[in-house]
């Protein structure tokens, strides 16, 4: 499938909310609190920096096993925000949606979601998705349920039936970029279709400390990245051709040639997600990604 064609779609996996409230003493649900600033910095300066579809994890699927305490304060957050930003969300042309499940949420919040959705849905210059009570596994096997026998379906359909399966607009294109705030490396059943081909973006930061300029940062970061969707980069092509030598020399016992594509990539590296290549004997390992300082 193609990158989105106007502007980026942008993946966030908002953690550490817990961390940063301990690290200061404070309840976990504080951090939240603070999360939901840093939900408003982010939304702020998306558009100025290309991103024209943003999909904030809020709540998973899983977090149901959270304390019921922090559970409704996270819920409480979500209605609050939801009725506060409303206006705000509308002048900035910015639509905003709920992704994922429903039928277990709150009348009240129900409501919430509902007269956003109602009320910024002119919006056109961000597409702000909020995943709550939501599982790609289950918006995966949701749209393969709704094929029929038989039924032909390609990538970009099968995108759109992913899509409406998690109340999305259909058209809502592939992710561009995936961030991870806290240190944690992991997608935890976020996006996992629509994110095949998204660059990934690891960073220490915690979510309560995430700022528009770190948001900048990374898609700086992620426009440096080379995107190659199984292919080449853009100036191999001529290079990685085989020559007749190594086309002599992949008989078997030979060595292969070893242009980049024949290379089998390991994992990410320290150098793939900064964009910076690691000195010369660094340890692989745990990475910071981007820092806000220099260094
Ligand atoms: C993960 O941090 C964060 C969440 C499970 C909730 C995210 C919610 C917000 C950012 C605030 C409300 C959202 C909106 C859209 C208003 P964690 O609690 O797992 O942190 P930890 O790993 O440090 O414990």
């Amino acid at each position: 499938m193609e990158p989105a064609e106007n502007g980026l779609h942008v993946g966030l996996i908002m953690d550490g909310n817990g961390r940063w409230a301990s690290a200061r003493g404070l309840r976990r649900t504080e951090g939240h609190r603070r999360g939901a600033d840093a939900v408003r910095r982010a939304v702020e300066a998306a558009p100025g920096l290309g991103v024209t579809t943003l999909t904030l994890y809020a709540f998973s699927a899983d977090n149901w096993r959270r304390p019921a305490a922090e559970v409704s304060a996270l819920m409480g957050l979500l209605e609050s925000f939801l009725v506060r930003e409303r206006a705000g969300c509308r002048r900035r042309g910015v639509r905003l949606a709920l992704i994922g499940r429903r039928d277990r949420l709150s009348p009240a919040l129900i409501r919430a979601i509902e007269e956003t959705e109602r009320a910024t849905r002119g919006g056109a210059r961000l597409y702000l998705r909020l995943a709550v009570d939501y599982s790609a596994r289950s918006a995966i096997l949701a749209a393969a349920g709704d094929l029929g026998p038989g039924e032909p379906c390609d990538e970009r359909g099968f995108l759109r039936r992913v899509n409406r399966a998690c109340h999305s607009d259909p058209d809502t294109p592939p992710v561009d970029l995936v961030i991870r705030t806290s240190g944690e490396q992991r997608l935890s059943d976020f996006l996992l279709f629509e994110a095949a081909y998204a660059e990934l973006l690891f960073t220490d930061t915690l979510w309560p400390d995430f700022d528009g300029e770190d948001l900048r940062r990374a898609v700086e970061v992620f426009r440096r990245r080379d995107r190659r969707y199984g292919g080449l980069a853009r100036d191999e092509g001529d290079r990685a051709e085989p020559t007749r030598a190594d086309l002599r020399g992949s008989a078997p016992g030979s060595r292969r040639p070893t242009t980049r594509s024949s290379v089998p990539q390991s994992g990410v590296s320290v150098g793939r997600l900064t964009g910076v290549r690691p000195p010369a004997g660094a340890p692989a390992g745990p990475c910071r990604s981007f820092s806000r300082g220099p260094g």
